[in-house]
């Protein structure tokens, strides 16, 4: 199965996530792609794809998303698994903690993808509220380098075992 993982970042911490990801997972980094670089070719290429993104204002996701997105959410995804990550501060935005993940989720929905590495718990995390959390678990993989960085290592390593 081909993996991608794209990323959106503003200040290079989702595309650090993506790089560590892309490690923990065996993904070469020729296959790690900021979302600038999205486009139909690209995505057809992959079996899997790995989605991130950081979250900005009250929620939004990252701004380099808002084409790709938009390219995504006109493709045919059928056959395709899909799964996300989302990077954000649970301490100074606990009330839009990882929006960005329930935006891609949501949009994404249209499209025929499988989503894979859902249901993550959210023990562990202190945080209001999250439009990416759906029947109280997380649907991907939700991150904070500002407040819990020592806790990302352990979390990719378990969210990749739920993804594979
Ligand atoms: C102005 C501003 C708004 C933010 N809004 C949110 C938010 O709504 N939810 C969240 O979880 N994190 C929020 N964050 C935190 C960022 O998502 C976090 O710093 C992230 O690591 C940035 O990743 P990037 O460098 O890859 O863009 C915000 C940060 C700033 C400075």
């Amino acid at each position: 199965m081909k993996t991608g993982i794209i990323f959106g970042s503003t200040t290079g911490t989702c595309e650090d996530l993506a790089g560590k990801i892309a490690a923990e997972f065996g993904v070469d980094s020729a296959d790690v792609h900021n979302v600038t670089d999205l486009n139909a070719d690209l995505v057809a290429q992959y079996d899997l794809l790995i989605l991130g993104s950081s979250t900005w204002g009250c929620g939004d996701l990252q701004d380099d998303w808002f084409d790709g997105l938009e390219t995504l959410k006109g493709m045919d995804l059928s056959g395709k698994k899909v799964a996300l990550f989302s990077c954000g501060d649970s301490a100074s935005y606990s009330d839009t903690f990882c929006n960005a993940m329930g935006t891609l989720y949501d949009d994404l929905q249209g499209t025929g993808a499988t989503f894979v590495g859902t249901g993550v718990s959210t023990d562990g995390y202190t945080f209001d509220d999250s439009s990416a959390v759906k029947d109280g678990k997380f649907v991907g993989l939700a991150l904070d380098e500002v407040n819990e960085d020592f806790k990302t290592e352990e979390r990719i390593k378990a969210w990749k075992a739920m993804v594979l």
